[in-house]
């Protein structure tokens, strides 16, 4: 499976492999926060390829496609959309294409450098006319200057003097592979060349984005000619060489990227020249030395080390990586999409995955900002969320937020999920808790947080109806975090979040009741509050919730129904079954009792604290064996509960399969792209599992260490309450290093440490794992 070479800095690829070429375009991808790209060649490419080029928030509604409509259904499925491609060039050789399928390769080799994100590429290949070169090239997104891309093209003839040309432009005339019309989602609305620049204007079709592309191109190596051109849907320039044996030639394009997201649509195209023009007198090398710079600073709060086992090194800084270039915290308007800037699948939409997975790598590695603005995000779909409820038949304000969304809409069209998977209500509400537990920002709670508790309070309240059956209230027709059964009645961690929502949101309206008072007053107007009214019911619900408990295994129950399945592990599947969903017909799988990611499980990592490590075992015991971890968020809440219950060796299976899921390629689909947000999940295996970090409900901060027989030793750091903690640990001890002269009081297995903020805690590693 792994083709890939191990290395703790670098992504590393020898020889060319054509079938490995889309998986590759996806590993070897770029961003900056603000776009990114698959890693496809510059120049032409006849063989299987995904073209991959993204700017963040820049999206198409593609109307809804489905063979039977239901009520409630929304309109569209938005889409991220392949933008033009402003990497490529064309080279001829004697006149002939240098494409890479239809040449012979005799060297290859890609390298994606994870400390500056720089990608390169250097290989030696013979054109069918006999030619042969050797060409380099580089290229990165910058961080520093978000709408500035930059690529060095350098070309040597390595048997042959002769004409070469070289071709950089920009190209409209591109399209989505996901489109459920087969349109074209851009119209070009202007294209522009001059002798070494070119610009082009689209705009999407529907929804009025415009995007501006401008490049400015500078050339080593004598060129005989220069010419330019531009058609309806493309710019370009043609450099004609009469090229050497032995002696380079070198185009370097610098681009600058502007949306109307963040400029006046009349002012694109001027100040897309106008950045391009800038990187331009920069140069290569000072705007490479800006991105060394600026990764430095990423990867100080936020590097993994891990001494001792490479792979696992490599893994988790790959993961850390894609997190960082997906996502850059300085815009509420964006989120992350599961596959981020990488390919098309999941149509670039935010889902649970952000709150449930993300926010805890950014609230420990990143400024608190950058978790408020995906806080913010969500508290500027309120209204959406409240439109969303209200078109299935909620009333009084109470937010049902979308399990997909691009701008606050619902844009997925399954029932089974549109509808039913609500629990994506409570992870949005737990992003709240995990934000203010490690950052005390009782001003977003008063300003912002409440009102959207309130409305996903509502929600809850009367999504549960009362059984005068059992007495109790239930929650009815739902499909848990395990999509892999639909319409049950009562998912334990459906039931279980929504109690706990109900009761946060009393919490918190009474402590800004207390706190913050006069902010209340024009909160309960705005969402015409009835807090005597509505706050009892609330409790009442929550304390009378089903929370359905199977007495004969001693375990949370997934479901009401969930014992009449027939019980089989996952070790007793035949080989070839596996994936079920590859191999399965959903029927099948619908019936079976397997377990597509953590659902019982992800509620016990959540609520973990109220429950006793034999009572996490049991669950863990129960629950691990019949889940096949489809879902790439599925293996690292398993690993954490793992390690948690000092199951050291499966925590490490398990951390290895969510870091090394596409580097490996587990689940042979990595060539659709990425899996971004599960990334953060391998990073929390890592922290939260065998580091044992954990914020404790009323704040406390608790670290409980443990290591893998594989490592000699590991490190990261934690930010915490503005706080700065690294954490080394090796197979003796634990030290614990605060970076701000603030002091700070933590749990380090069971005993209460205050750091004074000079010097180290060390404290022995503690071998007998996590003793009650
Ligand atoms: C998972 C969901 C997840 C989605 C996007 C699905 O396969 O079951 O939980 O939100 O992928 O990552």
């Amino acid at each position: 499976m792994r083709y890939l070479e191990k290395d703790e800095w670098q992504i590393i690829e020898k020889g060319f492999d054509p079938e490995k070429q889309e998986a590759s375009e996806s590993l070897f991808s770029l961003g900056n926060g603000l776009m990114g790209q698959r890693a496809n060649f510059e120049e032409h490419y006849s063989g299987p390829s995904l073209q991959g080029s993204y700017i963040a928030g820049v999206y198409y509604p593609d109307k809804t496609r489905v063979g039977w409509w239901k009520n409630g259904y929304p309109e569209y499925f938005a889409k991220v959309l392949n933008a033009p491609n402003w990497i490529g060039l064309e080279v001829l050789i004697k006149g002939e294409r240098l494409d890479l399928f239809t040449a012979h390769t005799e060297s290859f080799e890609r390298v994606l450098d994870m400390k500056t994100g720089l990608l390169s590429r250097t290989f030696t290949a013979t054109l069918p006319n006999g030619c042969t070169v050797k060409v380099t090239s580089r290229r990165f997104l910058s961080m520093h200057r978000p709408e500035t891309g930059v690529m060095e093209y350098t070309l040597t003839p390595v048997n042959f003097s002769g004409p070469v040309t070289i071709t950089p432009y920009l190209d409209g005339d591109v399209r989505n592979k996901d489109a459920n019309y087969d349109e074209q989602f851009w119209n070009i609305l202007d294209t522009r060349s001059d002798q070494t620049e070119g610009t082009l204007l689209a705009q999407t079709k529907k929804l009025d984005f415009k995007v501006a592309f401008a490049m400015k191109v500078s050339v080593e190596g004598d060129f005989s000619a220069s010419n330019h051109h531009h058609t309806d849907l493309s710019c370009s320039n043609t450099f004609s060489f009469k090229a050497t044996e032995g002696q380079p030639l070198s185009v370097t394009k610098f681009v600058g990227v502007c949306s109307s997201m963040n400029h006046p649509p009349n002012q694109l195209l001027k100040n897309a020249q106008l950045e391009a023009s800038r990187s331009a007198e920069a140069g290569f090398t000072q705007l490479l030395l800006e991105q060394k710079q600026h990764w430095a600073e990423i990867w100080q709060q936020s590097d993994i080390q891990i001494k001792g086992d490479t792979a696992a090194q490599q893994g988790i800084r790959f993961n850390i990586f894609q997190l960082n270039q997906t996502y850059t915290g300085n815009d509420e308007r964006l989120n992350i999409g599961p596959k981020g800037f990488t390919g098309e699948k999941y149509g670039g939409s935010t889902y649970w995955d952000t709150e449930a997975f993300c926010i805890p790598f950014f609230l420990s590695t990143a400024a608190p900002e950058v978790t408020r603005n995906l806080l913010l995000y969500r508290y500027k779909h309120l209204p959406r969320a409240i439109e969303n409820a209200g078109k299935l038949g909620f009333n009084n304000g109470a937010a049902l937020y979308p399990m997909v969304t691009m701008n606050g809409e619902e844009c997925h069209n399954e029932w089974e999920i549109t509808f039913e998977e609500i629990h994506r209500n409570g992870a949005i509400a737990f992003a709240i808790h995990n934000y203010l537990r490690h950052t005390g920002d009782l001003e977003y709670l008063a300003g912002y947080g409440l009102e959207v508790l309130i409305g996903i309070a509502r929600f809850w309240s009367q999504r549960a109806t009362f059984s005068q059956k059992t007495k109790q209230f239930v929650i009815l027709g739902v499909t848990g975090p395990n999509e892999y059964e639909n319409n049950v009645n009562n998912n334990w961690y459906t039931n279980k979040i929504a109690v706990w929502c109900l009761k946060y949101t009393i919490e918190c309206y009474k402590k800004i009741e207390r706190l913050n008072s006069h902010q209340l007053e024009p909160l309960i107007a705005k969402c015409k509050l009835q807090p005597k009214v509505e706050l009892p019911l609330w409790e009442s619900i929550a304390n009378n919730m089903r929370l359905p408990y199977d007495d004969n295994e001693g375990v949370f129950l997934q479901q009401d129904q969930y014992m009449d399945k027939e019980q089989i592990l996952v070790r007793e599947l035949g080989r070839g079954t596996r994936p079920i969903n590859q191999h399965w017909s959903w029927d099948r799988i619908l019936r079976s009792c397997f377990i597509k990611q953590a659902d019982v499980l992800q509620g016990i990592y959540l609520f973990e604290e109220e429950f006793d490590t034999e009572t996490i075992r049991h669950n863990f015991n129960f629950y691990e064996p019949r889940t096949v971890h489809e879902s790439s968020l599925s293996p690292c809440v398993h690993s954490i509960l793992a390690a948690r219950i000092g199951e050291v060796e499966k925590a490490y299976q398990l951390y290895l399969q969510t870091s090394l899921l596409d580097l490996d390629d587990y689940n042979l689909e990595v060539s659709e792209g990425l899996h971004i947000t599960s990334m953060a999940g391998t990073w929390m295996s890592i922290v939260e599992g065998f580091g044992g970090k954990r914020v404790f409900r009323d704040g406390q901060l608790r670290l409980a260490p443990i290591i893998p027989d594989q490592w000699d030793s590991y490190s990261f750091r934690i930010l915490y309450k503005g706080v700065s903690l690294k954490i080394n640990v090796t197979r003796e001890e634990v030290t614990i290093t605060p970076h701000n002269n603030q002091e700070i009081a933590i749990i380090v297995y069971d005993k209460e440490y205050t750091l004074k903020g000079s010097g180290s805690l060390i404290v022995s590693l503690k071998t007998i794992k996590h003793e009650e």
